[in-house]
């Protein structure tokens, strides 16, 4: 029967085409054991980055906040809020009362020459929008004070100074590394002339998600983002902060593990494609764990496997498409799309004809492959990078066992079909001796901001009574 003989041809080759797909995969695919040991070189670094004689050259730069208490819920007041470096600009009006939070907010748009522009006109901008939105809300008057969530690494001093170590993600603008952001932010609101502001607090977005989770639930002590960029925040022993004076306490740490494997760290398990997304990203050599995992870079990643798969004939018949060859041509978000269980097929041939791709069925079998593969690799990292910092606080406290909560917030978490899953699963076999929940943050970014304003004005309340 010709038929037959047809059908069980296009299996071979079918089944064929998987098993040579494989050899490009492999790499990505990452044992526990190895997972493991990524996750001991990281415990290393953050002992690296906290230490006194040893920050200075630490790719993990383990930056204190000055944030050194989580809410207790008392906290009160009316607060603006900013929130920059993410996927969108927004500025906010934050109540927070005893019933719960209320937030009026807005997005504004940043042109993507000036996130690679002059500094000034970067920060003339945030005062605009800034100014535009108190004057629509009515509070010029007030100068209330104000939740600056910045997510770039920097050098802070106190809660209200605060140095651009140097830009990530999709910014470049000139003149602000090694500048106070506050300085520029409030020397933007006074050329303008038209309102003011109360004092600024500033707040990384890990450090904005785990407040605004803690507002909820006091189990949360780590915050982690995965979306544009990777990176988590937890609560150190004063002890351990050898970099702030004091023994005392505990201050939250922002890890900034996007810039683990800067130093070499990581080579072993990265993959030519690794290399190539940052040899053409804007900041080579720098966040080299981030360009493994977050959603400005693993779509790139993908975008390359196909080419290097079309090339050499294992895919659309050897053929590619101009899209397809042009840079960022494929975002994360096609990702989600072709990962979703039930309408993950059809998108996905829809998304190979948008992208002028001739594909038959195994095609998309194989893109959707490489595309789980990429992502899971991906939730893995994060997964060993959580564990290390989840058990560092575990030995910290010295205790056999550790309950805790993780405030968690970006778009690659949210929005993708099965990335918390894999992620929740590995870090429960990396990490035994914890417990970790996960919470999703509302508008971690923008409450968080005003709850770290919040938490700051209370504990200078408490030590002045
Ligand atoms: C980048 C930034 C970091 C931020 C993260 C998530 O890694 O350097 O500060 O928290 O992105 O937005």
């Amino acid at each position: 029967d010709p038929d037959v003989f047809q059908m069980s041809k296009t299996l071979m080759d079918e089944e064929q085409r998987l098993v040579e797909v494989q050899p490009y995969l492999q790499p990505f695919c990452l044992s526990a054991q190895q997972l493991q040991d990524v996750s001991a070189r990281l415990q290393k670094d953050l002992i690296r980055g906290l230490g006194k004689h040893t920050h200075h050259k630490a790719p993990v730069k383990m930056l204190p906040t000055f944030v050194r208490a989580t809410p207790d819920g008392s906290e009160r007041g009316q607060f603006l809020a900013l929130d920059l470096g993410g996927t969108n600009f927004r500025v906010l009006h934050v109540r927070v009362q005893k019933d719960g939070q209320e937030t009026d907010s807005k997005i504004c748009a940043i042109p993507q020459e000036m996130m690679q522009g002059p500094g000034e006109q970067l920060f003339d901008h945030i005062a605009a929008c800034l100014g535009d939105f108190i004057m629509a809300q009515n509070l010029k008057e007030q100068s209330l004070p104000l939740g600056f969530t910045f997510s770039f690494p920097c050098e802070q001093k106190e809660i209200d100074k605060s140095i651009l170590i140097r830009w990530t993600k999709g910014f470049n603008c000139s003149g602000v590394e090694g500048q106070d952001v506050v300085k520029l932010l409030k020397e933007a609101v006074h050329r303008r002339r038209d309102y003011d502001i109360g004092p600024v607090a500033m707040v990384n977005d890990t450090v904005g998600t785990m407040m605004s989770c803690g507002y909820k639930d006091q189990r949360c002590e780590i915050g982690m983002i995965i979306g544009t960029g990777t990176n988590a925040c937890y609560m150190e022993e004063m002890r351990n902060v050898q970099r702030v004076e004091g023994n005392d306490g505990r201050m939250c740490i922002n890890t900034e593990w996007g810039g683990f494997g800067d130093d070499g760290y990581l080579d072993d398990i990265r993959t030519e494609f690794d290399v190539e997304v940052d040899r053409t990203s804007i900041n080579a050599g720098v966040h080299i764990f981030e360009k493994m995992i977050s959603g400005m870079y693993l779509g790139e990643i993908v975008r390359l496997l196909l080419l290097r798969l079309a090339a050499d004939g294992l895919l659309f018949d050897g053929r590619t498409s101009e899209v397809l060859r042009r840079p960022s041509s494929f975002p994360t978000k096609f990702m989600s799309d072709m990962e979703e269980k039930d309408t993950g097929q059809e998108n996905t041939q829809n998304i190979l004809t948008e992208l002028g791709l001739n594909w038959d069925p195994v095609d998309v079998r194989v893109v959707r492959l490489v595309c789980a593969t990429v992502s899971s690799r991906s939730a893995h990292l994060c997964a060993a990078a959580l564990a290390t910092v989840a058990d560092r606080i575990r030995a910290n406290r010295g205790l056999d066992h550790l309950k805790i909560t993780v405030g968690v917030d970006g778009t690659v978490y949210r929005k993708h079909p099965t990335f918390s899953q894999r992620l929740q699963a590995m870090v429960r076999l990396l990490a035994p001796q914890c417990d970790i929940s996960f919470l999703v943050s509302e508008d971690g970014s923008g409450k968080g901001a005003a709850m770290v304003t919040a938490v700051s004005q209370r504990l200078a309340l408490q030590s002045r009574l």
